[in-house]
C-alpha cells in the first residue's frame, strides 16, 4: 500500500474476528518497533505481545472493562522507563501502521488500571505502562473521523 494510504486507511478498530495472527504479520510488526527512532538511540521500552487467552481475557476483565478487546487474538502491552512515553508512542505508532499494511486492525487503548495489568504480567515497578494496542483482524469498517482542518493544526511561516 501508498504509504499515504495506510496512514488514511487506519481506523481504531472496535471489533475483531478471533482468527489468529500468522507469524510472519508479528514478525513485521516487531521490525516496525525495532526500528524507530528514540531520543539518543536509548530504546527505553519493552513490548510485550500477549497470546495466551487466558492472560488477555485477566486483563482485559481486571484492567479495561472495554468489552471489545475481549476477541482481539493479541493484546500488545507497551512499557517504558519512566518519562519515556514520548517515545515509546512514536514505536508504537510505527507498529499500528505496519500492521494496517498488513491488513490488520488496531486501537490505541490509554484507559486502563495500571497497576492491575503491572501485577497480572509483573512488570518491574521501575517502569511505565503507557498504553495498550489489541491487535487482530477487523469485523467492522468504522468510517473516517472528522479531523480539524490543515490551517488549523499548521502553520507555515
Ligand atoms: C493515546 C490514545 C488513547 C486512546 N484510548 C482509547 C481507549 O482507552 N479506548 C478506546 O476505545 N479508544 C481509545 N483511543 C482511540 C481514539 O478514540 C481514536 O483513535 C479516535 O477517536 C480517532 O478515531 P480513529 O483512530 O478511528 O481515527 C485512544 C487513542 C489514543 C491516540
Amino acid at each position: 500500500m501508498d504509504f499515504m494510504e495506510v496512514i488514511s486507511k487506519r481506523r481504531a478498530i472496535r471489533k475483531y474476528k478471533k482468527d489468529p495472527i500468522p507469524d510472519e504479520k508479528l514478525e513485521k510488526l516487531f521490525q516496525a518497533l525495532r526500528l524507530a527512532p528514540s531520543g539518543n538511540n536509548r530504546q527505553p521500552y519493552k513490548f510485550i505481545f500477549v497470546k495466551d487467552e487466558n492472560t488477555r481475557h485477566e486483563i482485559v476483565r481486571r484492567a479495561c472493562h472495554q468489552d471489545f478487546l475481549y476477541d482481539a487474538p493479541v493484546l500488545m502491552v507497551a512499557c517504558c522507563e519512566p518519562g519515556r512515553a514520548f517515545d515509546t508512542a512514536i514505536a508504537v505508532d510505527h507498529m499500528v501502521l505496519a500492521a494496517t499494511n498488513e491488513g490488520l486492525g488496531t486501537c490505541w487503548v490509554g484507559w486502563f488500571e495500571r497497576d492491575a495489568v503491572r501485577e497480572i504480567l509483573e512488570i518491574d515497578s521501575k517502569m511505565e505502562i503507557p498504553i495498550l494496542v489489541p491487535i487482530g483482524y477487523a469485523d467492522q469498517r468504522p468510517e473516517e473521523k472528522p479531523r480539524k482542518p490543515i490551517e488549523e493544526l499548521v502553520k507555515v511561516i
